[in-house]
């Protein structure tokens, strides 16, 4: 059998922004993780390839499932790559750790996992590279126009400073950075999401290009921020962040609740993060203050809450 896994991620600052060529910041969420492992079936045919994700109840050979179907785009992908027809039979078994549709990057990881355990089962593990770019070919399906920073920062599972058709930059930050992730009780459709966000740019592209402009300065505040230190300097920039992605209409009350929340228990501050509409929110605070927040959050509708923390 081989396996092969992926971490969720976060996007800290700069997401929406960066689809429209702007940078953002994105790290690694190690506490939650998807998996994939594969193993032969001896006795079925050259080329049958089996599905199972036991988690969503999905199991399936490959040409039951449609072109729009994100597992299986992964394994033809993979195919595709390899220049494989009628590999070795086997079966290719998902699971995962983490929230789905809730902005930390679940489908990425997913197919990531698939890609990697696959490639390396079949005795041709594909570069990082290549990697990178079939999860972005996958994340097509989730919204049209994906920017690459989720498939990226998975892949690399480091701190990325990401801008679209840029060489990725690493970031370094200077002391541990202290994150508590709460989990809405909505899903975050990002298509619609990232739909709503296009639409602020056609009614008013001056107004959504100020916004993104605004946001892209946020970012590199921030890199400064994570760089030198200390962390607190980035609560007042995730307060601004959020209210600009709040204005491009892609926060919601529940959301809103949650940030306010983390913000009273004593974050540094706070935002949504990700596709928004649902999904996540984080907060950057202090270790000592992380318990009450986390308590805070769950008292204001959180489903669940992460603590993560990013490490010089
Ligand atoms: C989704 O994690 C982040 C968005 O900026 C979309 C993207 O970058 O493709 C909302």
């Amino acid at each position: 059998m081989t396996t092969a896994s992926a971490p969720g991620k976060i996007i800290l600052f700069g997401e929406h922004a960066v689809v429209y060529g702007r940078p953002a910041i994105a790290v690694p969420v190690r506490q939650v993780r998807a998996q994939a492992a594969v193993e032969d079936l001896p006795g079925e045919s050259p080329g049958r390839i089996r599905l199972e994700a036991p988690d969503i109840g999905r199991s399936l050979w490959l040409p039951q499932a449609g072109s729009d179907d994100p597992l299986a785009r992964a394994v033809r992908l993979v195919l595709e790559a390899l220049g494989m027809r009628d590999p070795r039979p086997v079966r290719v078994r998902v699971t995962s750790s983490i929230p789905v549709a809730s902005g930390l990057g679940s489908g990425a990881a997913v197919t990531v996992a698939i890609v990697r355990a696959l490639s390396a089962h079949w005795e041709h593990p594909l570069p990082d590279e290549t990697v990178s770019e079939l999860a972005y070919e996958v994340e097509k399906i989730h919204h049209g126009t994906p920017s690459g920073i989720d498939n990226t920062v998975i892949v690399h599972q480091r701190p990325v400073y990401f801008q679209r058709g840029r060489p990725i930059q690493s970031l370094t930050v200077a002391q541990p950075l202290h994150l508590v992730i709460a989990i809405s009780d909505q899903p975050s459709p990002t298509a619609v999401a990232v739909a709503r966000v296009r639409e602020h740019w056609e009614s008013d592209p001056q107004a959504a290009e100020a916004d993104f402009d605004a946001i892209g300065r946020l970012v590199d505040q921030a890199r400064r921020a994570l760089e030198e230190g200390p962390a607190a300097r980035l609560g007042p920039l995730m307060d601004e962040n959020h209210a600009l992605l709040a204005r491009m209409g892609v926060s919601t009350p529940a959301l809103d609740r949650l940030v306010d929340a983390a913000r009273c228990a004593g974050a540094y501050g706070a935002k949504l993060s990700g596709g928004g509409l649902g999904g996540n929110i984080i907060a950057a605070c202090d270790p000592s203050r992380a318990e009450a927040i986390e308590r805070a959050l769950l008292e204001a509708g959180a489903t669940q809450t992460i603590t993560t923390q990013v490490n010089p």
